[in-house]
């Protein structure tokens, strides 16, 4: 039988988990799981022709690695997909995003980008008037992705490009605002490393932690894709040298023939490789509407408070303090 006394306020095993990772100095890094050296291997689908991936600008699919986790179905981390170099900066209409204090320049304000169906952070959803084409060339690459991964008919429609220094981190939160959760998200990061916790479909979980690399892609989908989760930490690539390798080369001119990557400019390439020697960029493509489906008309009933989530993400805590999405230390 419980005990009777008083309450007393408890740290939830995520939130412990969380603070504990977030700490910059001394943290015990030897429980984060390395996707590099392979946990459960994943099965891909064969759908995805040599040819597609090429004009994607992606390995054959069969030479991707691809693992999964015990316990998290539909999870899935790819590595080794690229030919050693990513591809190009993606056409993006910024939206707005920036920290109240006075960082110097633009770039360094940035904090997130939003594609497709821009994601509302104060109403937490999407709508249809607040739209833009999404880039095709990202559209096609995640497409190869999902259908490598079993889900043939995902639609990139919306996307939140988050942009971490060596202080951000991402709150803890679930992506519950698209319509449609039986396609995944799918989760590309590129520039400096980071520790994502994964977590249950309760906010209270103890979660897994896990280093994300540059260049690796995190698919989340089935029992995996309404799982809480979060990013503590951003930490150097551990390479040990400013940049990954992966993003040390210059830019390749030779594309090939139906190739959906434009073209980059030295110079541009340039600028994206020197932001990212601080830097972490990730892009969480994510569908929105199933196919047919459309926003509901807006509803003048108040839905009450939400109770059921999470949404950390959006929220301030007075636990953990954050700026939306991000918490700076
Ligand atoms: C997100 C997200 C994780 C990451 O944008 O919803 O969870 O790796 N991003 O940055
Ligand atoms: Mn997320």
């Amino acid at each position: 039988m419980a005990a009777v006394g008083p309450v007393v306020a408890r740290e939830d095993a995520f939130r412990k988990l969380f603070r504990f990772y977030r700490r910059r100095e001394g943290a015990d890094l030897t429980g984060v799981i390395d996707f590099s050296t392979p946990v459960v291997t994943s099965q891909l689908s064969d759908q995805v022709s040599d040819q597609d991936a090429y004009r994607a600008g992606l390995q054959p699919v069969k030479q991707w690695g691809a693992y999964g986790l015990k316990g998290y179905p539909g999870e899935v981390h790819l590595c080794r997909w690229s030919p050693s170099k990513i591809n190009g900066a993606v056409s993006t209409q910024v939206s707005k995003g920036s920290r109240k204090q006075e960082p110097k320049t633009l770039l360094e304000k940035l904090r997130w980008v939003t594609l497709g169906y821009h994601y509302n952070w104060d109403s937490k959803k999407y709508s249809a008037d607040h739209h833009t084409p999404f880039p095709g060339d990202l559209a096609f690459l995640s497409g190869q992705v999902a259908s490598a991964c079993g889900f043939q008919s995902f639609q990139a429609e919306a996307g939140i490009l988050n942009y971490y220094h060596f202080d951000s981190s991402l709150g803890i939160h679930v992506d519950e605002s698209e319509l449609d959760h039986s396609q995944p998200l799918i989760s590309f990061s590129f520039g400096q490393s980071s520790i994502f916790l994964l977590g249950g479909l309760k906010q209270d979980e103890a979660p897994t932690a896990m280093f994300i690399h540059s260049g690796d892609i995190m698919v989340m989908s089935g029992f995996s894709r309404l799982l809480y989760h979060a990013i503590p930490r951003v930490l150097p690539n551990p390479e040990g040298r400013a940049l990954p390798s992966c993003l040390e080369q210059t830019f390749p001119t030779d594309l090939p023939d139906g190739s959906v990557v434009d073209p980059c400019s030295e110079e541009d390439w340039q600028a994206c490789t020197k932001y990212l020697h601080t830097s972490r960029i990730n892009m969480t493509i994510r569908q929105v509407l199933a196919v047919g489906q459309s926003f509901p008309a807006e509803s003048t009933m108040d839905k009450g408070p939400d109770t059921t989530s999470s949404s950390s993400y959006h929220q301030n805590d007075s636990k953990i303090k954050q700026h939306k999405p991000h918490i700076n230390s």
